[in-house]
């Protein structure tokens, strides 16, 4: 594995990859990598026989207050998953290399609507953020494939989005979330909760599986089964910021008929803010 920082040095790798013919698979991540992370590479593997990974903790997505600065960095053991991953390059940019005009210049991709609501409603301009700067990576990295864990739904499906409205020739794949063994979604801040914060983690997804078994035994209407999900997650010590079942293709609010559902949670447990969502297929009852 090479381990490059410099854009220019990855544009000549990757062009000769694709004159001798090679599909490219593209993984882009902030770092701290853990098996979720592990799971998308060996995704990006099965797809294509050329991976790239980028590792870049992306200023412009965090707002005021949020953890740009005490995001976990973990620079070693990232480069020693990888390369025991099988990725073929390893892209880690400074934010100089990233943001030549300085990252509060530089021009901006925005998906509105889809990026306003939800996630969007709680930290405006993150998925700004995050489009500019998987915009920008797919610019570098020119990827036939890009693997987006299903975990940050929401930004599955505004680059899913950005990729149609921008004509960018790219397949986004999904790969399944990766949950610890009590159900407790894989995440980078999860080593932020202290002990008591862990041991009630998981009740986040036990709250919205039970919340998928009354939509499919169609107990109450959308609008019930949401206020009975936030307030088991308030029982157990959260402060939901939303529990909500939108339609998984658009995450426009489910109507009746809707078939392809997802639900989508966000809770504070102390100071940690976790996610989660559990898909629902109603043609399956
Ligand atoms: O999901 C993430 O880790 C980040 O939002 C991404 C896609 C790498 C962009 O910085």
């Amino acid at each position: 594995m090479d381990t490059l920082t410099d854009i220019r040095f990855v544009r000549g790798r990757i062009a000769a990859w694709k004159r001798e013919g090679h599909k490219l698979a593209f993984v882009p991540t902030m770092g701290n990598l853990h098996t979720g992370h592990a799971s998308l590479i060996a995704r990006a593997r099965e797809l294509a026989p050329r991976v790239v990974v980028s590792v870049f903790v992306n200023p412009l997505q965090f707002g005021p207050g949020e953890d740009f600065e005490r995001y976990p960095r973990t620079p070693a053991n990232d480069a020693t998953m990888l390369e025991e991953g099988g990725a073929d390059i390893l892209f880690a940019p400074t934010a100089d290399e990233m943001y030549p005009s300085g990252a509060g210049r530089t021009a901006i991709v925005d998906v509105p609507d889809l990026a306003d609501q939800l996630e969007g409603r709680f930290r405006p301009g993150h998925f700004a953020g995050v489009c500019t700067v998987v915009a920008k990576l797919f610019n570098i990295v020119q990827p036939d494939f890009a693997v987006f864990g299903e975990k940050d739904f929401q930004q599955l499906v505004v680059i899913r989005r950005m990729v149609r409205d921008l004509c960018m020739p790219i397949e986004i794949v999904g790969a399944p979330i990766v949950r610890a063994e009590d159900g407790l979604a894989l995440s980078s801040r999860n080593q932020y909760l202290d002990p008591r914060e862990r041991a009630t983690a998981p009740r986040l997804n036990e709250t919205l599986r039970c919340a998928r078994e009354r939509l499919l035994a169609g107990e109450g209407s959308v609008h019930e089964i949401e206020s009975k999900a936030s307030s088991e997650l308030v029982e157990a010590g959260f402060r939901p910021d939303y529990v909500t079942i939108r339609r998984a293709t658009d995450l426009r609010p489910a109507q009746p008929g809707d078939r392809d559902l997802v639900i989508l949670a966000t809770a504070r447990l102390g100071a940690v803010r976790l996610l989660d969502n559990l898909r629902v297929d109603l043609a399956s009852r």
